[in-house]
């Protein structure tokens, strides 16, 4: 069964309360909760929910460090519903863990789903009895992807260990089936001194093979998945071209979710937790542009007023689904939580969130 988040009551009444009133009662309500409570946010959030979190951090090191708060039996995550749902997979017994919209999903997670991902499964392993094929699946994919890949010997990965998982994979087998993001894919693979073109890759609306010949499958080491996300997609070489001809002297960094002319035309990629942390290094006086989403940015921006920080697109559309996490559902969240209610509570299936441990556990081991 998909664990796809499911719609959302959005508290209405919050909605039209003056912002700081909003924060005043968020501010008072958290205090309320004390060490009860541990607040996780990913760095794409909107700014008028980061500053509530106790955590901030790529989905890597959000899933370490959540998984290590166990003085909390609450856990509120500001992020979209796979990380909540790895969250809870890595929760003790005692611990529960809020999204404050169920309704943030996550559009490269939707790209695959275990149907289709099984049923290509199938396919592969038919076809090479004689070989290892491991399975990793990218952070950014449900709870039953995760499961999927535990059972069948696979691990998950980040943006910020993909090197390491895909070096992982490889030496426990002759094949690697990474889904749902084609284009992290690509560039892992182009880091460990592949050629763009050397993974083939699986299209689910292909009736056979993913529409991969026999051949080109049976010469493949690395077989990735056609999913991509929106938000990453929406930058092109051309942004790069007409930022450098304004800019001399730019840095372009971009997240690895971009496709693979544009990471070859920037100068560095990387996970959010890099590019916040590249910002720190380079030197005041610097421009930089940078491929990833919006809130992020903007912050940098503002956090780094000696630099001159932009977005590669500033027209780009930012991720809408982590911004479904507003000021307006967190107080409502963290009232409630004072008031004793636990809504919006993300809960992975016992024996799903076992087999997706499994591969949570060999990524944390990387
Ligand atoms: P990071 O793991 O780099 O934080 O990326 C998560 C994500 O959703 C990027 O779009
Ligand atoms: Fe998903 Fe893309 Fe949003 Fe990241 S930026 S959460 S991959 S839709």
């Amino acid at each position: 069964m998909s664990t796809s988040a499911p719609a959302c009551s959005i508290p209405l009444p919050e909605s039209t309360i003056p912002e700081a009133e909003l924060i005043a009662r968020a501010t008072a309500a958290r205090a309320a909760l004390g060490d009860r409570l541990v607040i996780l946010g990913h760095h794409y959030q909107k700014h008028e929910v980061i500053g509530f979190a106790d955590i901030t951090g790529d989905s890597f090191l959000l899933a370490r460090r959540g998984a290590e708060a166990t003085q909390a039996d609450l856990v509120v995550f500001l992020g979209v519903y796979f990380m909540a749902e790895a969250a809870d997979i890595l929760s003790q017994p005692h611990q529960r863990v809020i999204l404050p919209d169920l309704g943030a999903g996550c559009h490269l997670a939707e790209c695959a789903d275990i149907f289709t991902v099984n049923d290509a499964w199938q396919q592969i392993t038919a076809q090479f009895t004689d070989r290892i094929i491991v399975p990793l699946t990218y952070m950014n994919s449900g709870a039953d992807l995760k499961a999927f890949v535990g059972r069948n010997g696979g691990a998950v990965c980040t943006s910020g260990n993909a090197e390491r998982a895909f070096r992982w994979a490889r030496e426990q087998g002759d094949m690697v089936f990474f889904f749902p993001d084609e284009h992290l894919g690509r560039n892992t693979a182009c880091r460990l001194g592949m050629q763009p073109d050397a993974p083939v890759v699986w299209d689910p609306r292909k009736p056979e093979l993913g529409g991969i010949t026999a051949d080109a499958l049976a010469a493949s080491e690395i077989v990735l998945w056609k999913g991509f996300c929106n938000v990453h997609t929406g930058f092109t070489v051309r942004q790069i071209d007409d930022a450098r001809a304004a800019h001399p002297g730019l840095t372009v960094i971009v997240h690895p979710e971009c496709p693979r002319p544009v990471v070859e035309a920037a100068d560095e990629d990387g996970s959010t937790e890099y590019i916040i942390r590249r910002l720190d290094e380079l030197p005041p006086g610097s421009a930089v542009a940078i491929g990833t989403d919006w809130n992020l940015v903007d912050r940098l921006r503002i956090q780094h007023p000696d630099k001159t920080v932009f977005c590669l697109n500033e027209h780009l559309c930012p991720c809408v689904t982590m911004n479904r996490i507003t000021l307006p559902k967190l107080t409502w969240i963290l009232e409630s939580l004072a008031a004793g209610e636990v809504p919006n509570v993300v809960k992975v299936d016992d024996d799903m969130a076992r087999d997706a441990r499994l591969a949570l556990d060999r990524m944390l081991a990387l």
